[in-house]
């Protein structure tokens, strides 16, 4: 099916189209070679209604999986050299997916996103994380390591960890994000999302364009759901490409960019605004 167009913003503070899509039909529509950053967290193929029928997120497991690397091989096609892709997804999914893309791209990392209050299934361990998986095509074309501030305890104000001799520079200069991100976390509770269904942290999508994006470059999110990534994107200076299958997704996300843009115009008039020579604010 061709890719409705639902909104297009060609203005300072968001430059890039939403489309109203099925990702791969979206996808197919990006040229080659042109994408800085393409994030992907499909559905999860786990019966989630996602405003379109339980059915549709409960295929055949082998389906589901073609389908994703179909999906994986539409997303390397359009990345530029040095692009980067995230994959975020369920370890058990993630696995089966790096063979390909151990195939397509350059391996980064398998970042663990950590998520509390799940449940043991079976023979297995407690599962503590979920997989973001990070590839480039070739060497990374921008590549940034976004430094964290030391945790401190809420009660007592003093470091969680001994940091040793390296305290003073610690504090100078942060600490280095390592591939284990603890320190967000992905369920969110509902007061913290703009939709009902499932929604990445916004410093989430913050910290994958803080390592690969760049302004001006092009950032392409197939899934978009509540828009977190193409927030963030713009929030970089990146141009954007973003779709999702729910009317009802483009229809939040746009309004959440015309709110920015708003909350841009506002700011750009606040700082253009004359200020006011002394004697004019003299009363006598
Ligand atoms: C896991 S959610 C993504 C959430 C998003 N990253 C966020 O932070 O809000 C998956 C999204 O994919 C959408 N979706 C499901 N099937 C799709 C398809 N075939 N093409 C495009 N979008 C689809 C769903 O509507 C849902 O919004």
């Amino acid at each position: 099916m061709t890719p409705k167009t639902y909104s297009t913003y060609h203005q300072r503070g968001a430059e890039g189209t939403l489309y109203l899509a099925d990702a791969i039909d979206f996808l197919k529509k990006i040229r080659k070679s042109t994408a800085g950053v393409v994030f992907l967290d499909p559905p999860f193929n786990i019966g989630k209604d996602y405003g379109n029928g339980k059915t549709e997120d409960r295929r055949p497991h082998k389906h589901y999986i073609s389908w994703l690397e179909e999906v994986i091989g539409e997303s390397v096609r359009i990345l530029k050299p040095g692009g980067a892709l995230y994959l975020y997804h369920l370890p058990s999914f993630a696995t089966q997916l790096t063979g390909l893309l151990n195939e397509l791209l350059q391996f980064r990392h398998w970042i663990a996103v950590c998520m509390k209050n799940t449940f043991v299934r079976g023979r297995r361990l407690y599962p503590a994380h979920y997989a973001l998986l990070y590839y480039t095509k070739g060497d990374p074309l921008h590549f940034s390591r976004p430094k964290l501030s030391p945790v401190k305890c809420r009660r007592c104000n003093s470091y969680i960890k001994d940091y040793g001799g390296y305290r003073r520079i610690i504090e100078e200069k942060g600490i280095n994000l390592s591939d284990v991100w603890d320190d967000l976390s992905p369920v969110r509770h509902n007061k913290r999302k703009s939709r009902p269904a499932n929604e990445l942290p916004m410093e989430l999508l913050e910290r994958v364009v803080a390592i690969s994006g760049c302004a001006n470059e092009l950032f392409v999110d197939p899934f978009m759901g509540g828009g977190n990534g193409v927030l963030a994107a713009v929030g970089a200076d990146m141009r954007f490409a973003a779709c999702d299958i729910v009317e009802e997704c483009c229809r939040l996300v746009s309004e959440r960019i015309e709110h920015l843009i708003e909350e841009h115009r506002r700011q750009a008039w606040q700082t253009q605004m004359p200020i006011p020579k002394e004697d004019s604010l003299s009363i006598s």
